[in-house]
């Protein structure tokens, strides 16, 4: 096994688990282990402490004549979970083939860690790089970084730099390098329904008192209307529709529809009329439920009324839906379905808004190069459905776009079990930022 292979494996064994207390020290494992890489690689590293995971930065030397360029990412990855459906290890790295299997494989260590790599490779041949280079990696990103604004804000004339380059998207296939030129927001909330005060017969009172569960079921189905169309007043009001340049763009991928139900597995495909597949996932709004719970769930039947039932939901988001307010229009829309019988408590969670740029513009046009130089193949140009909401968070503080250089295949499995990132990418990554840094001198 290379080197660099050897080292990833190190990076990819410490179980980085942001969302999960028991893992606390292994995050900062993480991040010290970041430390001593930046070190070795002769970048300047600096440790900063968060009321949650600390933030690792890095630096080249900094010279007045060239742009400076920041790459963003992620060192924490998402919990295991169902850790049975895992056929290695989840946090012993395993090559099977071209993969690589390893939780964060992909989302995002083996991303980042390309990019630290293009870097030494081109200092240990030159010496310099063509740019300054500061790298910004938070331990929060699964978590909603819900730190890094604020860090932001508080080091924006440290960060200060000419554009911002991320790998944390996907490609739309194998070999065919991609340009991301826009991410959905997310804005999620919790809902509770509070009923009888203790758990019932259902024999006994059934009938005459509210079921909780039946009340989330309710609720739920009042979300969406038997089109798809989301039935949260004012929901749609500030939608960006999408424009004819990107729909007949996307119309020349490879069928939309056709790879969405070999992905997913899913027998046949759902949503409003008159958009594909791909124009739902990456530039239409939605309203997910992402966990429902209430009553009994062990074997056999046992016949309850649960006091209580819940349900966590999600909303994506186009630009120009702000997160806050959608959270707003959501919650009295939940509140007016819940009748006088039971009590709803909402909670609301981590939110951040959709992202766009122009990926014709002059850095846009270098990192298109780069991916050329990279992948020898044209790029493609997409948005994406999953969301980064720091990015947003990076044009609003520290002034500048986001070139999104994904590299996470249609099967990589990020949060899922098996998660894999393959040799190929991996290598690819590395020359891509080789390629992107030089593209980007002036
Ligand atoms: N890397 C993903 C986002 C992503 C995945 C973008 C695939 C495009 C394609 C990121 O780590 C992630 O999972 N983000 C979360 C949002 C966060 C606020 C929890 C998401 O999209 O659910
Ligand atoms: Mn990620």
């Amino acid at each position: 096994m290379s080197p660099q292979l050897t080292e990833f494996f190190e990076f990819l064994r410490i179980p980085s688990v942001s969302t999960d207390s028991k893992y606390r020290d292994d995050v900062r494992s993480c991040a010290d282990w970041l430390i001593n890489k930046f070190t070795s690689m002769g970048l300047t590293p600096e440790m900063h402490e968060t009321p949650g995971h600390p933030v690792v930065i890095a630096r080249s030397e900094t010279k007045a004549d060239r742009p400076t360029v920041l790459i963003y990412g992620h060192y924490d990855v998402q919990p295991v979970d169902p850790v049975n459906e895992w056929e290695t290890d989840p946090f012993e790295p395993t090559l099977k083939g071209n993969k690589i299997y390893c939780r964060g494989a992909t989302d995002n260590k083996g991303q980042h860690f390309a990019h630290m790599l293009g870097v030494e490779e081109t200092l240990k041949e030159h010496g310099d790089l063509p740019v300054n280079v500061v790298f910004l990696l938070e331990g929060e990103e699964e978590i909603g970084s819900p730190n890094l604004a604020p860090f932001l804000e508080q080091h924006r004339e440290s960060l200060a730099c000419d554009i911002c380059a991320v790998s944390d998207t996907g490609m739309i296939g194998p070999g065919i390098p991609t340009l991301t030129y826009g991410l959905r927001g997310i804005a999620c909330l919790d809902f509770k329904i509070h009923g009888p005060s203790l758990d019932l017969h259902s024999g006994v009172y059934g009938g005459a008192v509210p079921n909780p569960a039946t009340i989330v079921s309710r609720i739920i189905s009042s979300l969406h209307d038997e089109k798809e169309i989301i039935q949260i007043p004012a929901f749609y009001d500030s939608v960006t529709p999408l424009e004819t340049w990107e729909r007949d763009m996307w119309a020349s991928l490879p069928d939309g529809n056709a790879t969405t139900l070999k992905e997913t597995g899913a027998a046949g495909l759902l949503g409003e009329a008159g958009y594909t597949a791909l124009e739902q996932r990456w530039g239409r709004p939605t309203a997910e439920v992402n966990g429902v719970g209430g009553g009994y769930q062990g074997e056999g039947s046992k016949t309850v009324i649960p006091r209580e039932a819940m349900a966590k939901l999600s909303f994506r988001l186009v630009p120009e839906q702000e997160p806050e307010e959608i959270l707003e229009l959501a919650s009295t829309h939940l509140k007016k379905h819940c009748p006088d019988s039971c009590r709803i408590e909402i909670e609301l969670g981590h939110h951040g808004p959709a992202y766009v740029m122009d990926p014709h513009s002059s850095y846009g046009q270098a990192a298109q190069r780069a991916l050329e130089r990279a992948f020898s193949d044209k790029p493609r140009l997409i948005r994406e459905g999953g969301s980064i909401p720091i990015i947003q968070s990076v044009k609003d503080i520290i002034g500048v776009d986001t070139l999104l250089l994904g590299l996470a295949l249609p099967d990589c499995q990020i949060h899922a079990p098996n998660e894999n990132f393959t040799v190929t990418n991996f290598e690819a990554g590395i020359r891509l930022n080789r390629a992107l840094l030089e593209e980007l001198r002036n």
